[in-house]
């Protein structure tokens, strides 16, 4: 054994949404590229908007010594100052430079936050389903990962989380709109979670972090908004980044923002800021930074994945698929018509349709599909996904 034991365990249990991209891959190359419908990874589709190419060239171009340096590790001030200030409209509380700090996208702000705040053997409590990586990075930082289910479409059952929390638990980390069932909670339920935090943490005389990972925060649909997790409890931290809604994801540009209310917020930004460093990230990319600054707010349109998660639902709901249909992100999360969610994406497969399981996001009995493809590709996938349904 030449790697350590536990990451050969992970490796062998890896991602199950790695998995199906290497299947794809093997399939792509053998029936070619455009009669495999790829719906395996949340890559986004759609092109960045115009202006953030124009700005990058700018950015690139601009004279002066030292845009290519280190920098401060929680990044350029006049950054995080815009940051701050379009947070700050969102969020409607005052939000300063330095409750902000730039990150290598959001899994990077998620690393700093549980690096900065987990004692060996401390817990997580997320919500399943939810994003798979969230388990590693616990486990990175020496944390140990807990799920509690959500309700069976996929809010917040605030009672379930009280019930899970221990002494030892540390940090509640929730997303919302959530891959990969699109649901986005409630602002009365975020309310109703920080009440039962405030509570819990009271009687055991420890902060409980709600961290916020909020990556899809723009991509919403029928025009529901996602609330202010700021304004619903005070130990709070946002994370997110700029892969979504600028559809960059390879740029590794994102932040956290710390609440102004919380009480440790001072030990808790001066800890993250130590972590982003001896992580090895040392700063958010330089030339990332620079072309944000000025594109606060600028997201590409949510109307193009609204039209192709309506296209799937349609196309989904004739042929007797059940879901829950998606209020954000581009992910939708279906029942599998049997309950075992691996051979049903396995038949899935045989079609050359390519979905992730369930068991993936800590879900079984259901399937992810990553609509944020073309729309030829719902549309000709839809008789396999029918066939496979029949034979089910
Ligand atoms: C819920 C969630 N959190 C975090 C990330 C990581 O995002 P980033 O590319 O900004 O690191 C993703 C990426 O798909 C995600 O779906």
């Amino acid at each position: 054994m030449t790697i350590a034991e536990k990451v050969q365990a992970f490796l062998e249990r890896a991602s199950w949404i790695r998995k199906m991209f290497e299947e794809g891959t093997q399939l792509k190359a053998r029936y070619g590229a455009e009669n495999v419908f790829d719906f395996s990874l949340g890559n986004p589709s759609l092109e960045p908007p115009a202006h953030f190419k124009e700005v990058l060239v700018d950015m690139a171009k601009a004279p002066g010594l030292g845009h290519h340096s280190y920098m401060p590790n929680i990044g350029y001030p006049a950054v995080r100052q815009a940051v701050a200030e379009f947070v700050s409209s969102e969020q409607g509380l005052e939000i300063t430079a330095d409750e902000v700090i730039m990150t290598c996208g959001a899994a990077g702000a998620l690393n700093v936050i549980l690096k900065a705040v987990l004692d060996p053997g401390d817990e997580v409590i997320t919500l399943a389903p939810y994003f798979v990586e969230y388990g590693f990075y616990a486990d990175n930082h020496g944390g140990v990962l807990k799920t509690v289910s959500t309700k069976s479409d996929f809010t917040i059952d605030v009672q379930a989380i009280q019930a899970a929390i221990t002494p030892k638990t540390k940090a509640i980390l929730i997303n919302s709109p959530n891959n990969p069932s699109g649901q986005i909670y409630s602002k009365e339920s975020l309310l109703q979670l920080g009440v039962v935090l405030t509570e819990e943490g009271r009687r055991l005389n420890r902060t409980l972090y709600l961290v916020s990972d909020e990556p899809y925060r723009k991509i919403t649909f029928d025009g529901v908004k996602v609330p202010s997790i700021f304004s619903c409890y005070a130990e709070s931290v946002i994370v997110t980044s700029y892969s979504k809604d600028l559809s960059i994801p390879g740029e590794r540009i994102g932040f956290l923002a710390v609440n102004p209310q919380a009480t440790y917020k001072k030990d808790l930004l001066a800890g993250m800021a130590l972590a982003n460093r001896i992580l090895g990230y040392v700063n958010a990319p330089a030339l990332m930074q620079r072309t944000i600054q000025s594109l606060q707010g600028i997201c590409v349109d949510p109307a193009i994945y609204e039209q192709k998660r309506n296209l799937l639902c349609d196309g989904l709901s004739e042929c007797g698929y059940e879901f829950v249909k998606p209020k954000g992100a581009f992910y939708l999360f279906p029942k599998t018509p049997i309950p075992d969610d691996v051979t049903f994406v396995k038949a899935l497969q045989e079609e050359l349709i390519l979905t992730v399981p369930g068991s993936g996001f800590g879900s079984p009995g259901y399937f992810r599909i990553a609509f944020c493809v073309d729309d030829e590709t719902i549309r000709r996938a839809l008789p396999g996904f029918e066939r496979v349904l029949k034979r089910s």
